[in-house]
């Protein structure tokens, strides 16, 4: 039942003279809880009643009756109306343990498709803590969709091209042993990128050296193909690592060397349609008249850039999945370049550009402000993960030695505290990394909503009151009341965080459903009671139980039963 709705058709049997949109719009919501849940103004019936609004108000609320309010009233020119407050309970509670894993899905995307493309990192590079903002807010982004039908393709667009690999493989042949760069690959390799560019200051040859190689790569020279899929192939070992710990999953993994072969044709186009000019050998896009500074297509040697490859790759993507919608959740940093080449593709006459979105967020800083990519001072994702673990692990055995796999439950816990910290902000917001409020079991925390979750699971565990029927009635404390009313709000919570792109949405919400348990848990007994008030506590439990595990699924965390 929608309380809402009921308001209006209520009103709708008694005043002819507006529509149900209008009464719709007129409803308001009370500052004062003691005017009940709805309100309906009568000061404009006062022309046609020919009466005064307090008149209309008390004759009107006279001659309606439902189920769905406990009382409707009139006070000065307002209809109140008071929401049973039983049939709220019974009604929320009852459809979420009804759905169960399905509480909060819901048809919005009809199986349109929406690309989501995150993390896309490159390759030879070392994952660092930065790293986990593209990954988390583009796969919960992904699992946000997917729980609202979309039908939902998640690309990871890996940086794996680009003139840098001609500078790696003149560094590795130049300075790299292959046993020691396999023992310690993406490590050993970014030294030897570093050592590239501290010579390099010296020696410009090798800027030239390095070119060729590219070119090489690019002409498909075998020995340069063969070395640049080797680098590929260990990154992609430890990426996987890090992406299984994070429980992130990718359908494609066609990254930018993936457009290698379809730039010709794009830069055709781009000449045909008199979009490109020369500018001194190489090619440009003018973008003035967007307010934007000319973006370089193609080089003076001809070799081709990032702009023209995600050019290519929206296209592609385009003819490929006849996307609804094309997320890019990349950082902030690189507004101007999706700019930019959105307007490029808007200018080759696709309507579509409008359907992408770059999806941008803040930058992440450790509190000791040991960050520093450029100084080679960088904090490892995967350090971080399984550090966060073992501090977990540590506090489980001396809480809670006899606990069940513990590791599990460790890495659980531990990995979910980082990824909470990560989705709690407003992602455009820069956050400092916080040990011990992220690992803390109280306040905004991963532990501390998980700890919610599995005190649920106890309860439930521990007494059994299956096939009683519920009074709902029961339920009429404010306490049980604050907690259905964040119950009720899940489904529109999960649209929310899918307009607005924004995680963080649901990491709130399901926090403070949290709170409103605990709130809940501590001002009604449990145990001890007669069975009727077990029963219908216990339902409650149940609908809290089921919806922060469904929330915190949306926000790729686990949420284990015990801890
Ligand atoms: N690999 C790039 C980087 O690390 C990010 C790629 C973003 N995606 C894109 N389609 N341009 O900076």
């Amino acid at each position: 039942m929608d309380f809402k709705q009921e308001v209006v058709s209520l009103l709708s049997s008694q005043i002819e003279d507006l529509t149900s949109e209008e009464i719709l719009e007129a409803i308001e919501v009370p500052k004062n809880a003691s005017m009940g849940d709805y309100a309906f103004p009568c000061f404009k019936l006062a022309k046609v009643f020919r009466k005064a609004p307090n008149m209309i108000a008390a004759e009107i609320a006279e001659k309606l009756e439902s189920d769905a309010f406990e009382k409707i009233e009139s006070v000065a020119a307002y209809i109140n109306f008071t929401i049973n407050k039983s049939a709220y309970a019974k009604q929320v509670v009852e459809k979420v343990i009804v759905l169960g894993d399905d509480y909060g899905k819901q048809n919005l995307g009809d199986n349109k498709k929406v690309i989501v493309e995150y993390s896309s990192v490159n390759i030879a590079k070392i994952m660092h803590i930065g790293h986990i903002r593209s990954a988390m807010i583009g796969n919960s982004l992904a699992r946000i969709y997917d729980a609202l039908n979309y039908d939902v393709v998640r690309i990871n667009h890996l940086g794996d091209y680009g003139t840098q690999f001609g500078k790696m493989i003149v560094a590795y042949k130049k300075w790299g042993d292959k046993a020691i760069v396999e023992k310690n690959p993406v490590d050993e390799l970014v030294k030897l990128y570093v050592k590239f560019h501290d010579e390099a200051e010296n020696d410009p040859s090798l800027d030239d050296e390095a070119r060729e190689w590219f070119t090489k790569l690019e002409n498909g020279d075998p020995e340069a193909t063969e070395l640049w899929q080797w680098m590929k192939d260990f990154s992609m070992v430890e990426f996987n690592r890090v992406y299984d710990l994070l429980d992130c999953e990718f359908d494609s993994f066609a990254g930018e060397s993936f457009y290698s072969d379809k730039m010709p044709a794009i830069l055709e186009e781009l000449r045909e349609k008199k979009i490109v000019k020369k500018d001194d050998g190489a090619e440009i896009v003018d973008l003035e008249e967007y307010g934007m500074p000319p973006s370089l297509i193609t080089k003076r040697d001809g070799s081709s850039l990032y702009v023209t490859r995600d050019i290519a790759a929206a296209v592609y993507r385009k003819k490929t999945y006849d996307f609804y919608k094309n997320i890019y959740v990349v950082g902030a940093p690189q507004q101007l370049h999706f700019k930019q080449w959105m307007q490029i593709v808007k200018l080759m006459g696709y309507d579509w550009a409008d359907d992408c979105e770059h999806v941008m967020f803040g930058i992440v800083s450790m509190e000791d402000g040991k960050m520093s990519t450029r100084k080679g001072r960088v904090v490892k994702l995967e350090d971080v993960l399984l550090k966060a673990k073992d501090s977990i692990l540590e506090v489980i055995e001396e809480k809670n030695p006899g606990l069940e796999n513990k590791e599990e439950v460790a890495k659980q816990v531990g990995i979910g505290a980082v990824v909470f910290q990560e989705l709690f902000h407003n992602r455009i917001k820069d956050y400092v990394f916080s040990w011990e409020k992220m690992l803390s079991a109280e306040g905004e925390s991963g532990p501390y909503v998980q700890y919610a979750h599995a005190r649920a699971c106890s309860l439930l565990r521990n007494i059994d009151v299956t096939d009683v029927s519920v009074d709902y009635s029961i339920l009429n404390d404010d306490a049980s009341m604050e907690v259905i009313r964040h119950l009720s709000k899940f489904e529109e919570i999960v649209v929310d965080a899918a307009r607005k792109y924004e995680p963080s949405i649901v990491t709130r919400y399901v926090t403070s459903l949290a709170q409103a348990f605990n709130t809940f848990y501590n001002a009604n007994r449990i145990s001890d009671q007669s069975e009727d008030v077990q029963a219908a506590r216990l339902a409650l439990v149940k609908a809290v139980k089921i919806t922060i595990k469904n929330a915190l699924h949306l926000i790729t965390i686990q949420a284990p039963e015990q801890l």
